[in-house]
């Protein structure tokens, strides 16, 4: 069976300056290998500085390698447009209060992606926002709230369904879970999950 994603020896170098006229080749990461089936998850560990976030960011197109390759259902990366990479990968950022425009609606949040993104006609859209809202376990009211106007986990809720909107086939979670109490992690944890199940 074809590999949802495909990391083929990925390697990202940067140049680090030690001093006014000296500096030093350093790699992010490198050498990077692996493969993900549809439906399944992986992690990815590592200490802090040790290249979790940049590798994360190229696989999302945020930032370029140095060498290697990505393949998403056997089609390098390189190859999709800008709108087709949006879609198929999204990311989720920690702490969505930052990430979630405080002057916007929650349902002019979910509508950006889809403007920028697809094709949809505006009652496709309508449609697609409140089945998303569904999967993520908010009601349609919420479409008129602010993000201030929310709870930390609704929060989180939102930022997901700004993820799926798209109904992309890979969600990349950067450490959201970080600072959170332990009842949050879990709720969140949980609700992934069921994501991943109903879309399976
Ligand atoms: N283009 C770059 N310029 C300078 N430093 C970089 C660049 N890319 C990555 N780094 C450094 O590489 C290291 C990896 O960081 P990061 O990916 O945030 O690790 P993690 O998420 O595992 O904590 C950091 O020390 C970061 O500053
Ligand atoms: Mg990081």
């Amino acid at each position: 069976m074809q590999s949802l994603l495909t990391i083929n020896n990925l390697c990202k170098n940067y140049r680090r300056s030690n001093s006014l006229f000296s500096s030093s080749l350093e790699s992010a990461y490198k050498n990077i290998n692996f493969s993900l089936q549809a439906g399944k998850t992986l992690s990815i560990i590592g200490e802090s500085g040790s290249g979790k976030s940049t590798l994360v960011q190229t696989i999302a197109g945020l930032r370029e390698q140095t060498t290697g390759n990505i393949y998403l259902n056997g089609k390098e990366l390189t190859e999709l447009t800008t709108q087709e990479r949006c879609k198929s990968i999204r990311m989720l950022f920690h702490a969505p209060s930052n990430s979630l425009n405080p002057k916007a609606t929650i349902g002019r949040i979910l509508l950006a992606p889809l403007l920028l993104n697809s094709n949809l006609n505006a009652e496709q859209c309508d449609e697609r926002i409140k089945k998303t809202l569904n999967l993520v376990g908010l009601l349609p009211d919420y479409l008129a709230f602010y993000p201030n106007m929310l709870s930390s986990i609704q929060q989180h809720q939102v930022a997901l369904a700004r993820a799926m909107v798209l109904e992309p086939d890979i969600i990349i979670a950067d450490e959201i879970l970080a600072g959170l109490d332990i009842s949050l992690r879990f709720k969140i944890v949980n609700l992934l999950l069921k994501i991943q199940e109903k879309k399976a």
